[in-house]
């Protein structure tokens, strides 16, 4: 008998092929993951497919390809433009995740409030558990329209059935957001222009085998998604749950299939959330969306130095503020360290908000090069507020945090630090110093510490020292 064709096995959380069924992972390790795909792959060499007439591709030439099409419908929430690189692309699949609880459904609805005529799916809630959160989000009787719905092909019917109109010229040219283009949009023909869909694990095909939220399931839908917004020049944002482990097949596996993934982080028990773009095909990946959670939904934070700072009190010992850079904007933070003599066992390390790593190597540099006897004492660092100091330029106040909290002497609250600190104890200068130097000012610090340089920079009403290494550093700040 002839086999024409093979199953295959496939693992949900990294996606690896297998012809043969394992308990365990060969790729990624984990238990339990490989399950027999519902795709067959064909194996017969004479099947029909082969003998398909082929058309040649259509090229066009690069000046003759009409790039209007991809302006921006600007939000008004100016956090999240920014994000976007600007505003939301017409026909584009955004997939906004996040852990649950954090406030993707949240931000969804009060984007969709403010975008004339969208529709908002939810496969999760009701629509009268959506209008609860609408009545605390202030979100009032407008052109929004709510619907509950899981399978994908009726999702498709009732996008596909909106009452289209082709773009207005003027819409199509511009890309700021002019209310009118939008009321006169609407008042032609109530055409949808964003449709959110919460959330992509609840959501399922026909067409594949398999529960909601399965591997196979996910992807399929996404990729019908995705070609009914390019083919209807709708904006979908797909809500997407993410676990702490990223376990749950979704989110992960169709980054690369959308058109750009927002991730909104932060803790649910915090106030502060982060939106952040892990990939953006219109757009760069570095800026970040500030937003703090309160009772009435996610505001903007316009001037997030001034929030994470908010809560200093009193100096004390093992407090610094640093400058990171988050895309084109400086952003200060706190840095808190907490030293204490370790009394069994090996010392303990722990860090939120800043790579455990790194700061094994800045102790190991503290202890080696400024002769601080840090290898018996546990280390807490903390990076206020839930913003990630992943930038190298939080280092010197790391540094300056754990030494302040060895020596149990608080540093003035007037000061701000930024530098890399090398193996060698060297500090080495940074990105954008006078960026950093603005906000430094901006934000009422008198002084700041930086990276020795030959050019040294000078900005008005900051007096600012210069350091070479950290044995100068500690010796100097904390004498
Ligand atoms: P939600 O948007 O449902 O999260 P997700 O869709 O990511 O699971 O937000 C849930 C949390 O946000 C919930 O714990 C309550 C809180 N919240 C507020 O603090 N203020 C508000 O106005 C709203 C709507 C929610
Ligand atoms: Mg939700």
């Amino acid at each position: 008998m002839k086999n024409n064709s093979s199953v295959v096995f496939v693992c949900s959380n990294c996606d690896a092929q297998f012809t043969k069924w394992t308990g365990k992972c060969l790729e990624c390790g984990k238990w339990g993951t490989v399950e027999k795909s519902k795709f067959l792959i064909s194996n017969d060499k004479s099947s029909p497919n082969d003998q398909t007439e082929y058309e040649p591709i259509k090229m066009t030439g690069l000046e003759e390809v009409d790039s209007k099409k991809f302006a921006r419908l600007k939000t008004n929430i100016e956090e999240l433009d920014r994000v976007l690189g600007g505003g939301l692309v017409p026909g584009s699949l955004i997939l906004l995740g996040g852990e649950p609880g954090v406030g993707k459904s949240t931000l969804a609805l009060q984007l969709a409030a403010l975008i004339p005529h969208s529709l908002y799916i939810s496969g999760e809630e009701s629509c009268q558990q959506i209008k609860l959160r609408a009545k605390r989000l202030k979100i009032t009787g407008n052109t929004l329209k709510l619907g509950n719905a899981t399978a994908v092909e009726s999702i498709i019917k009732t996008i596909q059935q909106q009452n289209d109109l082709p773009l207005t010229p003027a819409l199509k040219s511009g890309g700021t957001h002019d209310p009118s283009l939008f009321k006169e949009r609407a008042g032609r023909g109530q055409s949808t222009n964003l449709v959110v869909i919460d959330s992509v694990q609840t959501i399922y095909s026909n067409e594949v085998e398999g529960e909601a939220g399965n591997i196979n399931q996910v992807r399929a839908c996404a990729v019908k998604l995705l070609e009914l917004a390019k083919a209807t020049g709708k904006t979908i944002i797909l809500i997407g749950q993410v676990t702490k482990e990223g376990t749950v097949a979704g989110p992960k596996t169709l980054e690369h299939l959308v058109d750009a993934v927002l991730y909104l982080e932060g803790d649910k028990y915090h106030v502060f959330r982060i939106l952040r773009a892990a990939k953006n095909r219109f757009g760069s990946t570095d800026e970040i969306g500030v937003f703090s959670m309160e009772s009435h939904g996610l505001q903007e934070v316009k001037n997030p130095s001034e929030a994470f700072l908010s809560g200093r009190g009193e100096p004390v010992p093992g407090s610094t503020v640093t400058c990171l850079m988050e895309g084109s904007r400086p952003i200060l933070v706190e840095i808190q360290a907490l030293v204490t003599k370790t009394n069994f066992g090996y010392p303990q390390r722990r860090a939120s908000g800043f790579d455990l790593n790194r700061l094994q190597l800045l102790v190991g540099v503290l202890a080696k090069r400024a002769d601080l006897p840090l290898e018996a004492y546990d280390i807490f660092l903390n990076v206020v507020g839930g913003l990630e100091a992943s930038e190298p330029a939080a280092d010197l106040a790391v540094v300056l945090a754990l030494a302040s909290a060895l020596k149990n002497k608080a540093i003035s609250k007037n000061i701000a630090y930024f530098g890399e600190v090398g193996l060698g104890g060297e500090i080495r200068p940074v990105s954008q110093t006078e960026k950093r130097l603005n906000e430094i000012k901006k934000m009422g610090f008198e002084f700041a510490v930086i990276p020795h340089s030959k050019n040294t920079t000078q900005i008005a009403n900051i007096k600012i020292a210069s350091v070479k290494n950290v044995k100068e550093l500690v010796e100097q700040i904390l004498k």
